[in-house]
């Protein structure tokens, strides 16, 4: 299906302070893709996300979702598709309950309350946040609100995930629950993160980022067991594939 596809062409931004975060990118995602985008901290994977749904604005460089380019008059058209989770929860969360949260993408689209209240409640659930829905946001530990965060965003029923380090500040049973979401969904997704465990679950596809550029594209299983380049990008082996120290010295 190409109406799901995401195609960068050579994409460039700086901050106005000057900062070049993304020094000309290129990739394509197919829809059903689930790729992972990592490097260290700096490398450029908020900043690229945040291009990828229009919030920044590259100073060059094409960047389309399905047929449509990232430009103004496409956005609200290309934000029912993707469904977007912010690094910061805080940014995501500004009504003054998390049901009105959740429900802030449906009503956009004027479904009715009724509806609404379905695939809120739905949302809430799959997160493991119902008991929190009349709650005021800006109450709720870290963790809590990343999971209304990604609540908010499965309320919407999107085509595309985006999610920027959507299991930070996640216990672990709220981060299994995410990781079991994130492998129900069929659909295009694309994550950033430092959690490359989850990217061993989830990932099929890794792009490893450093000072804005692309220095490795593959399969996740060739680049994170490639201790030599996760060395050189400044990151480190998930646990899941480091020999145990005791077993190793035997
Ligand atoms: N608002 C900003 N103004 C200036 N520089 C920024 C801003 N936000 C991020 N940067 C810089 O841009 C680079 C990429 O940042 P970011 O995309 O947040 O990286 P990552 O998400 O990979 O940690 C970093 O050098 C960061 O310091
Ligand atoms: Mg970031």
């Amino acid at each position: 299906m190409s109406q799901h596809k995401v195609i960068l062409k050579n994409i460039f931004y700086t901050y106005p302070d000057g900062k070049k975060a993304i020094n000309g990118i290129s990739f394509e995602i197919n829809h059903g893709e689930s790729v992972a985008i990592v490097g260290s901290n700096g490398a450029g994977k908020s900043t690229l996300l945040l291009s990828m749904v229009g919030i920044l604005s590259p100073d060059s460089g094409d960047i389309r979702i399905g047929d449509l380019a990232v430009i103004k008059k496409n956005f609200s058209t290309i934000r029912q598709k993707i469904g977007f989770t912010f690094q910061n929860a805080d940014d995501q969360l500004f009504n003054a309950t998390v049901y009105d949260d959740v429900a802030f993408g449906p009503r956009s689209y004027k479904l009715s309350e009724i509806e609404v209240k379905k695939r809120v409640e739905r949302a809430l659930e799959i997160v493991g946040a119902s008991h929190l829905m009349e709650r005021p946001p800006y109450k709720l530990s870290g963790g809590e609100k990343r999971s209304v965060s990604i609540a908010s965003v499965l309320s919407m029923e999107p085509d595309i995930l985006l999610m920027d380090e959507p299991s930070s500040a996640l216990d672990p049973k709220s981060r299994r629950r995410l990781i079991n979401l994130l492998k129900d969904f069929t659909h295009t997704k694309i994550i950033a993160t430092h959690d490359l465990d989850l990217v061993l679950d989830v990932c099929e596809r890794t792009i490893v980022l450093g000072n804005g550029q692309i220095l490795a594209d593959g399969s996740t299983q060739k680049i994170l067991n490639d201790g030599e380049l996760l060395d050189r990008c400044g990151l480190e082996k998930p646990f899941a594939l480091q020999s145990c120290p005791i077993c190793s010295k035997r």
